[in-house]
Order: structure tokens, then C-alpha cells, then sequence
């Protein structure tokens, strides 16, 4: 951690911004400290507008399973829409560009009519109810945030998965989830080319989907699909017979708002259930202290719906805030790399937030592209999903940001709900690749299991000690597996806590330094995905026998998936390049093609102990080209890991 150059915030921006400095930081850290449930009866008592105000601010005799603002009444669209007409009807909630440059701009009063009719549309054709569950598999484009509101407006819960997965991996999670609706769209465009979606839909309804009675159609590219009559419905032609205003369904602070599917390091994916109050409130306020959002600003966040920074950071945080959020189709490199600092030019986007990989990328790919646009625009950058490396920082910190905007580094997860530890623009000096400190409110250590926290430089478990508002409420169908997953690692003061699965450690100043994930998780592109579910993925070609994945560094991608695969028949590996292919196809059929391995080994064996645990330590240093530090005698047959390394090597 030496020679780390530290940027404080300018003095322009702590002028302007809502926390100014570290002592600010501080006392709010102190109030959260001192009184923190009245802290957090504070912040919802002045954010939130509740229907019926809550008679309790946390719960906690149920633990892990804790309640915020017991009694409360609301609805996060009235948070995010209603409340903001009178002063902003005319103000553009969300500006969307097409890929091929088609735009739109919708404002709060479009927005409140857009969701209304949806959710009347919903409701009355559909008999939608509240608690119901829709799953929306969706390209980028606004109807992708008008059916998550219209979903919560009637207080049915929206599972939205992201458009990259598979037939299968959609029919897992629509059967997971028991929805009753699909709402999808024809398709797309990525790349400059229309792709399509209803197709993928068709075929994860195919089977084992009784549960869903309809399909809601949206027409993007007016591609050619297919159609089911009596199932698939067009929402272009529907929606026109709704009414504008539809009654927002009185909803329980507790109530489920979504749930969003994320890997796990075992077993299917996981439904992280999030709820109303808590998961709003925390949207607002961390849109506020972390991107210090203004009346006048065009903010834009380029993650895609299907995730939780979607959810979160484009469509829930950003219109609580009653900010204008940005939307855009495709991909970042159409037509050429300078496609999102042109936007951001055109559009005088103040605050730019993406992933690092997205930024290794437009880095790689035109070192001095963002000097042909005038990004003076820019107020904050942002990062999200996977540790920075100084490189990409530093290019992003001066090329895009002309030397002037503070990056904030924000760690969290999909089941936080929003950022926990963050540098906020106005207060904290910056550190390059690390996340900073947490945010008031969030208790955030780095701790061993018995929870005495670590020294600096000592690596540890990164656990939040206290509840938080916008935390996951439990895993769907599986409170078993929630109370496990998050709250069997570690306990402080004997008490089970909120454990991330990533490790960290502190510096002596004490940043936080997050040093990834401790448990059988990579992060592909800034995606996550458990080595569980490839290898299952990979099982399913008659040829293997066993495999086992790794993630190996990459240069764009943070990570890539290495698979050492094993195969059941001794006809030898004819085609390496053909079998390749083929493992990759049975990647992309179950889980989606950003799964893909990039690596194929086949080998004769797997490094396993006497009781039959792979070490997929020893698989990672293999595949990094890495010595082998550990102790291989152990192994049930230590002759594995020569033979392992000569194939790799060749
Ligand atoms: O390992 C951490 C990494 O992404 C994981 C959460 O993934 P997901 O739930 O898909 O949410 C991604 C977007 C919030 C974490 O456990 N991660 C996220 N943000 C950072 C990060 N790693 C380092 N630095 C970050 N800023």
C-alpha cells in the first residue's frame, strides 16, 4: 500500500456538494453510532412520504431476519413519481438513446402516466395482484422501467432477469419465482444488429412453466417472432385501451418490492428478496451523498436492469431522488469507441457511473477518444462491480474526467441493496483502488470469525455488523439458505453478522481495500457467477466426466472462466478446438454466453484430497502459471498436478 497518490476533493466540489468535508462525515458516522435507530428514524422521517408513518424503526427479534419501520405505510412509485409533479412534472425523468440513435426523452409527468397505464394493464387484463410475482426479461429501454414501477405501483413483485441469460437459466428463475406473468420484448439492437428475446422466451416456457398464464410483448425492432395465441399478448396494441391513473396499492414497509437472482458459490441461483421502505430509502439517500445529485443534473449509470446496479442506480434511486436518470440501449463500442463520451457530451451528463471493465475496454480501445468530445460536463465519476487497477483509475480519473472529478468506488452487492463503502465526492480523500470508508449508518468491518476486527494489511472477512435497511430480507422459497449463506460465517459479540463473501483488508490509514471474493464466486465482467453453476453447466455434455472451474485474471474482464474438464471416455481428445466449442455451447445454452470459458483444459484428473474436495487452490495457481505453494502430498494422487501443469503449459 505504498506510494499511493491520495486526491482530495477540489475545492469547487466540496463547495457545492451536500457533505463537505470529513468532519461531516464523521459526525454523521457519530450520530449513527450514539442513537442508531434514531438516526434511521431521522433520515426516514425527512425522505420518506409515508401513507401511515411506521411505529417502530427496526425489529430485531426475528434475527437474521430483521424488519424496518414496522407499520408503515407507502408506495415507492408515489416515492418516485407522484411526489415529484407538483415541482417537476415537466422535468425529463428519464432521457434513453437507442442504440441506432432513436431517443427519447420522458418526463415525470409522461413517466406517471406511462406506469399508470401499465399497471392498470396489469391489474385489469392480466388479474395482477399484489404479492404476484412477474418476470421481466427485457432489453434496455424505458418499457423496462415503466413494468418494474407498474409492478410496484400495484404491489406485485418483479423479478427482472438480465436479457444475456439463457432459455434455461430464465426458466429456472421464472419457475423459481412461480410467476404469472412474462413480460418480454421482440428484441433488440447490440451491436448494430437487432437480436431477439421472445424467441428465448418461447423456449424457457416450453416446459415446467405452468405457472405462467401470459406474455406481455413489447415491439422494439419489429423483428419477425413467433406467437402463441391465447398466451403472448402485445402491449403496444393493449396498453392504449389503459387509463392514466391507476391508485398506488397501500403497501407494508415490509411488503417484498423484488426479487433479483444472483450466484451463489453453491447450488442454483439465489432470489434475493428486497423490500419497500428500507430498500427505497437507501436508494435516495445513497443517490444524494454518493453521486450528490442536483436539480439540474443528467446523471447516467450504464449498468443494464437485469442487476441490482440497474435497479438500484437507474431506475429506483434515481427517480426517488427525483433526478433525471439516463438510459442506453446497447453496446459501448457502436460505432466506434467514443459512442459514451459522445453522449455524454450531447447530453451534458453530470455524473458518469460505470464498471471497470467497461473502462479497460474504452481505455484499450481509444486511449485518446474522450479528447474528441467535451465531457467539461462532468461533476463525479463512478465504479461499480470489481476492484479498479491504478492503470484504468488513473486514465479514467484524467481522460474522462479531466483531472477534476473524484471517482467514487462504490462496494456493494446485490444483497445490499445499495452502496455500503464509498468515497463521497465532497469529503474523502481518495485513494485509487480503494472503496474508502463505509457510509454513515453502515457498519462495515473487517473482521475474522469470531469478529475481533484485523489489524492493517491483515486480510479478513467483510462483514456489516448492524443491520441496514435496504439489506436482503431472505433468499425466496430458502430462508434456510439466506440464514446460511449470510449469517453462518462469522458472529461478533456472539451474534451472527451479515458476512459479504468478499475478503479485504485496511491500510494504515485504515481505507478499506476489498481483495474479492472468498467463497467459489467470479466476477466476469463485473458479473458474478458461481463456479457451481458452470460446472454444472459444463456436466451436461455426455463427454465429461468431471470438471472443475476457476477464475484466472484478464486483462478487460477482471476475470475469465478456466475449466479443467475431465473427460469419461479414453477415445483421447481428437479435437481439442472442436470439444471446446462444444463445451462453450453447453455454457451458453444453460447459463448464457457471458459465462463462456476462455480456457479448456483436459486433463486426466483433478487435484482432490482423500475425502473428495477438488482444491481448486492449486487449479488457480495452475491456471495463473503460478508455483505451487501448497502441500500436494495430501492429495489422493499427487501426481495429478505435474500432469495438470504439463498440459497447461503446452
Ligand atoms: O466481490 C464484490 C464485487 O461484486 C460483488 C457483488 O456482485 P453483485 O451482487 O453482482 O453486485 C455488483 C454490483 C453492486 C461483491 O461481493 N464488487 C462490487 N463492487 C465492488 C466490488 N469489488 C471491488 N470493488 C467494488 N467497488
Amino acid at each position: 500500500m505504498e506510494n499511493i497518490p491520495i486526491f482530495d476533493p477540489s475545492e469547487e466540489i466540496k463547495k457545492v456538494a451536500r457533505i463537505k468535508s470529513m468532519d461531516e462525515y464523521w459526525s454523521l458516522v457519530e450520530e449513527a453510532k450514539k442513537d442508531y435507530e434514531g438516526f434511521w428514524d431521522r433520515l426516514a422521517k425527512e425522505k420518506i412520504d409515508w401513507i401511515k408513518p411506521y411505529s417502530k424503526v427496526l425489529d430485531d427479534s426475528n434475527a437474521p431476519f430483521y424488519k424496518w419501520f414496522i407499520g408503515g405505510k407507502l408506495n415507492v412509485t408515489v416515492q418516485c413519481i407522484d411526489r415529484h409533479l407538483q415541482k417537476r412534472k415537466n422535468k425529463a425523468a428519464i432521457i434513453w438513446e437507442g442504440e441506432p440513435g432513436d431517443k427519447r426523452v420522458i418526463t415525470y409527468l409522461e413517466l406517471y402516466y406511462e406506469v399508470n397505464r401499465f399497471a392498470n394493464l396489469l391489474k385489469n387484463r392480466f388479474g395482477i395482484k399484489k404479492g404476484d410475482r412477474v418476470v421481466i426479461y427485457m432489453p434496455m429501454i424505458p418499457e423496462a422501467a415503466f413494468a418494474m414501477l407498474a409492478c410496484a405501483r400495484i404491489g406485485a413483485i418483479h423479478s427482472v432477469v438480465f436479457g444475456g441469460f439463457s432459455a434455461e437459466a430464465l426458466r429456472d428463475r421464472i419457475v423459481d419465482a412461480q410467476a404469472k406473468l412474462v413480460i418480454t420484448a421482440d428484441g433488440a439492437y447490440r451491436r448494430g444488429k437487432p437480436y431477439l428475446l421472445k424467441p428465448v422466451v418461447d423456449v424457457a416456457l416450453s416446459k415446467d412453466c405452468e405457472s405462467v398464464e401470459s406474455v406481455l410483448v413489447i415491439r422494439r425492432n419489429n423483428e419477425d417472432i413467433s406467437w402463441h395465441e391465447g398466451r403472448d399478448y402485445d402491449y403496444n396494441e393493449l396498453i392504449k385501451n389503459e387509463s392514466g391513473h391507476c391508485e398506488p396499492e397501500i403497501m407494508d414497509s415490509e411488503d417484498p418490492l423484488f426479487l433479483l437472482y444472483t450466484s451463489g458459490s453453491t447450488g442454483k441461483p439465489k432470489g434475493v428478496q428486497h423490500s419497500q421502505a428500507g430498500y427505497i430509502l437507501w436508494a435516495q439517500l445513497t443517490m444524494e451523498w454518493v453521486f450528490d445529485i442536483k436539480e439540474e443534473d443528467t446523471y447516467w449509470c450504464t449498468a443494464d436492469v437485469g442487476w441490482i446496479t440497474g435497479h438500484t442506480y437507474i431506475v429506483y434511486g434515481p427517480l426517488a431522488a427525483g433526478a433525471t436518470t439516463m438510459m442506453y440501449e446497447g453496446v459501448p463500442v457502436y460505432p466506434d469507441a467514443g459512442r459514451w463520451w459522445r453522449m455524454i457530451d450531447e447530453y451534458k451528463v453530470n455524473q458518469f457511473y460505470t464498471a471497470p471493465t467497461a473502462i479497460r475496454l474504452l481505455h484499450k480501445m481509444g486511449e485518446d477518444e474522450p479528447e474528441k468530445y467535451d465531457l467539461r460536463s462532468l461533476r463525479i465519476l463512478g465504479t461499480v462491480g470489481e476492484p479498479i487497477n491504478p492503470d484504468a483509475w488513473m486514465w479514467y480519473f484524467n481522460k474522462v474526467g479531466g483531472g477534476k472529478c473524484p471517482i467514487v468506488d462504490t462496494w456493494w452487492q446485490t444483497e445490499t441493496g445499495g452502496h455500503m463503502i464509498s468515497p463521497l465526492p465532497g469529503a474523502t480523500p481518495i485513494k485509487p483502488g480503494s472503496a474508502t470508508f463505509p457510509l454513515p449508518g453502515i457498519f462495515a468491518e473487517i473482521i475474522d470469525t469470531e469478529g475481533n476486527k484485523k489489524e492493517p494489511n491483515e486480510k479478513g472477512y467483510l462483514c456489516i455488523t448492524k443491520p441496514w435497511p435496504s439489506m436482503i430480507r431472505t433468499i425466496w422459497n430458502d430462508p434456510d439458505r439466506f440464514v446460511k449463506s449470510y449469517f453462518g460465517t462469522c458472529k461478533k459479540d456472539g451474534k451472527p453478522v451479515y458476512f459479504s463473501g468478499d475478503g479485504a483488508i485496511y491500510d494504515e490509514d485504515g481505507y478499506i481495500w476489498i481483495t474479492g471474493r472468498m467463497d467459489d464466486v467470479i466476477n466476469i465482467s463485473g458479473h458474478r457467477l458461481g463456479t457451481a453453476e458452470i460446472e454444472a453447466a459444463i456436466g451436461h455434455h455426455p463427454r465429461v466426466a468431471e470438471c472443475a472451474v476457476v477464475g484466472k485474471p484478464h486483462e478487460i474482464k477482471g476475470e475469465s472462466v478456466f475449466a479443467f474438464v475431465v473427460l469419461k471416455d479414453d477415445e483421447g481428445i481428437a479435437d481439442e478446438v472442436e470439444l471446446t466449442k462444444e463445451i462453450n455451447e453447453v455454457i451458453t445454452k444453460d447459463i448464457g454466453p457471458l459465462a463462456k470459458a476462455d480456457e479448456v483444459a483436459f486433463v486426466p484428473g483433478l487435484p482432490k484430497t482423500r475425502s473428495g474436495k477438488i482444491m481448486r487452490r492449486i487449479l488457480r495457481a495452475i491456471a495463473k502459471g503460478e508455483e505451487i505453494k501448497q502441500d500436494t502430498s495430501t492429495l489422493e494422487d499427487p501426481s495429478v498436478v505435474e500432469k495438470i501443469i504439463q498440459i497447461v503449459q503446452k
